[in-house]
């Protein structure tokens, strides 16, 4: 069966809510860059080799860090993807420099992996095992079309995983002295806000253009979050699936969205 393609008509209903051009994403990523490096500079050289963790944390932690790594190794691909066929140019600058936010958030989680001495061939292992969010991404690095893989990728998926999960998972990885790991996901929140925040201004340009658009992004949704319900199978991260969903559901009731489960 063909996928459905939602065509926004009129392209001048969407423009990016961050009102980016090169000059001004230069200058904000410099200046979120140098925060960073101060942030990074703070944490001792123990913390950052991961000797202040222990044992048990880097075990459990492996799960988590796949979790980050491979999602983020994902959207530089299906972001890729959606701007190589971007049908209107603003669209495709938002997803230009969405792909540079992805490529730095990688760069990020690789030195976590590598900070803690985990092997590279265990990698894949833990993000092809069960209830991690590899299924979700999987189905989206199969996607071409632009507006579906933003709609799932930024306004559904980072809208759920955007700032509430990220912080939960900062204060959690810095409680248990994996600084590097907390620092890494405060980044990562303002560039993922962005995201969600041109996704969610799509979603409304598309809705505004037909409401009939409606039931489409509804069943995008529906797949979306099914994907990812596996994640919270067995109860273990129930604190992560409620932060989830609720982040989610946040910006999407108000758009005329209903609830998935
Ligand atoms: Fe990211
Ligand atoms: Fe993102």
């Amino acid at each position: 069966m063909a996928r459905k393609r939602l065509v926004l008509k009129d392209p001048g209903r969407f423009s990016d809510p961050a009102s980016l051009t090169w000059e001004r994403y230069v200058a904000m990523q410099a200046r979120e860059r140098e925060r960073y490096m101060a942030e990074r500079a703070a944490i001792s050289q123990d913390a950052l080799n991961y000797k202040t963790v222990s044992p048990q944390y880097l075990e459990r932690a492996v799960d988590q860090f796949a979790n980050n790594y491979y999602s983020e190794l994902s959207a530089t691909h299906y972001v890729a993807t959606a701007a190589a066929n971007a049908p209107f140019d603003e669209l495709k600058k938002c997803a230009l420099f969405q792909l540079a936010d992805e490529q730095r958030h990688l760069e990020m989680d690789r030195e976590v992996f590598e900070r803690a001495g985990i092997p590279e061939r265990d990698w894949l292992a833990a993000w092809e095992a069960p209830g991690t969010t590899c299924r979700f991404f999987r189905h989206l690095l199969e996607l071409e079309d632009t507006i579906e893989i933003l709609v799932k990728g930024n306004f559904v998926a980072e809208g759920a995983a955007g700032p509430g999960t990220f912080t939960v998972l900062a204060d959690g990885a810095e409680a248990r002295g994996d600084v590097l790991s907390a620092i890494n996901h405060r980044a990562r929140i303002r560039d993922e806000t962005r995201h969600i925040s041109y996704g969610r201004a799509l979603v409304k340009a598309l809705i505004d253009d037909d409401p009939g658009n409606l039931d489409t992004i509804q069943e995008w949704q529906d797949e979306s979050l099914r994907l990812f319900a596996e994640v919270a199978r067995g109860g273990e991260r129930r604190a992560w699936w409620e932060g989830f969903l609720a982040s989610y559901y946040k910006i999407a009731l108000p758009l005329g969205l209903r609830p998935s489960f």
